[in-house]
């Protein structure tokens, strides 16, 4: 099959360091189409990837014209997901969306009702699934070497400034602060291995409630900049949750601490981000002690092939476009998917709701 003509919908920071560097990296796909509501970014990104000028948009229902375009990638602030890839996957084109998918389980649930319709394949952006120790996990948990699994513990702490988060931190633009933009990612891992939340108990913070634009005005933080949940899984799990940006001195991106445990009846796990390709494994009665991912985990899913980038920090974001372009592809399903991001969405939603009426939330079925 020739190589997969991708459109950009948002031509941002994700979609330039994550999507539009793994597509051409892949060699299995091209850029030939970028849409920015921003015109003056719009038209720096079509240049560095070298498109004339008809193939530049600000409009994305312009760009899902083309017929260039096989598949698109959303790089948008949240509220422009659901909009745009309904209008996506109309149109025929296959959809990766970042996460989270949408702003509310109404709206996911639209998004997939839509791809399903269209018969598009359609990806979400849980990066962190594709991280080699993760994806060790899940195969070390699957294979039963920790037991019966019983807690989960997660922890994503980062220290961002208290300047401006731009759309990120408008709850009509974002709909949930460190919730849905860093704990959606750990939420979907744990479902991945321990099927659906059943339910939780949250609380939120907003402690900086105004932020420094750059021209020194101050602007409202209107969503959380700290969240906690604990969690109950259908299968029995146990889950705690803890996500922020204003862990001082904790760094940044894969700087920061993204901690996951699992306390199985036979043993524990521990995996940190800092440490893409070691796990931390302990049976019952002995001490924790590190592991080396075996090689196989760190090559894009399925292929045994080594990973595209020698950077552990770019080659799970490459392996997890790999996924996308091989589904679209071959015509298989695509994992994550909207099922999944929907999933995620459902359980933000009732985070939300219980912070808000300080009780315990059941979860939206999502099928
Ligand atoms: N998977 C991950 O690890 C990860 C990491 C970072 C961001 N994200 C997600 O990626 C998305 C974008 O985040 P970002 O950090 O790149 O933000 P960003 O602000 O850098 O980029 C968003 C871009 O979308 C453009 N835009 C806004 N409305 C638009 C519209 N209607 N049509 C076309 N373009 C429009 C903006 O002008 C901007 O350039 C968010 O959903 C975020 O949650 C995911």
């Amino acid at each position: 099959m020739d190589r997969i003509g991708f459109g950009l919908i948002g031509a941002g920071r994700q979609a330039d360091r994550a999507h539009a560097r793994a597509i051409v990296h892949s060699g299995l796909g091209t850029i030939e189409a970028v849409c920015d509501a921003d015109e003056a970014l719009a038209r720096r990104r079509a240049e560095q990837y070298g498109l004339p000028p008809e193939r530049c948009f600000t409009r994305y229902q312009d760009l899902l014209e083309c017929s260039a375009v096989v598949a698109v990638t959303i790089g948008t602030p949240n509220h422009v997901h659901a909009p745009a890839a309904i209008a996506a996957a109309a149109s025929g084109k296959h959809v990766f969306c970042e996460k989270p998918i949408a702003m509310d389980t109404e709206e996911a649930l639209r998004m997939l009702e839509a791809v399903r319709r269209a018969r598009v394949r359609h990806m979400t952006a849980f990066t962190y699934r594709f991280v080699p120790a993760m994806r060790y996990l899940r195969h070390v948990v699957a294979a039963g070497h920790l037991g019966t699994p019983r807690i989960l513990r997660s922890r994503r702490l980062m220290d961002w400034p208290d300047e401006s988060l731009g759309w990120r931190q408008i709850k009509s633009q974002a709909a949930s602060g460190d919730l849905g933009d860093m704990a959606s990612h750990r939420v979907d891992y744990a479902q991945s291995m321990f099927g659906p939340v059943r339910a939780v108990q949250g609380l939120t913070r907003i402690f900086v409630p105004e932020r420094r634009l750059p021209d020194g005005r101050m602007h409202a933080a209107e969503v959380d900049d700290w969240c906690a949940f604990i969690a109950e899984f259908d299968r029995g799990v146990v889950g705690v949750f803890e996500s922020t940006k204003l862990a001082r001195g904790y760094g940044q991106g894969d700087h920061g601490t993204d901690d996951f445990e699992i306390h199985g009846a036979g043993g524990s796990a521990f995996y940190r981000l800092r440490d893409p390709h070691v796990l931390e494994l302990g049976a019952a009665g002995g001490i924790l002690a590190p592991v080396e991912v075996p090689v196989e985990f760190r090559a894009p899913v399925g292929t045994g092939v080594p990973p595209l980038s020698a950077e552990p920090s770019l080659a799970f974001r490459e392996n997890q476009m790999y996924e996308f372009i091989d589904a679209v592809r071959t015509g298989r399903d695509c994992s994550p998917n909207f099922l999944d991001g929907a999933r995620v969405v459902a359980v933000v939603d009732a985070v939300l709701r219980s912070a808000t009426e300080r009780r315990t939330v059941d979860v939206q079925r999502v099928d």
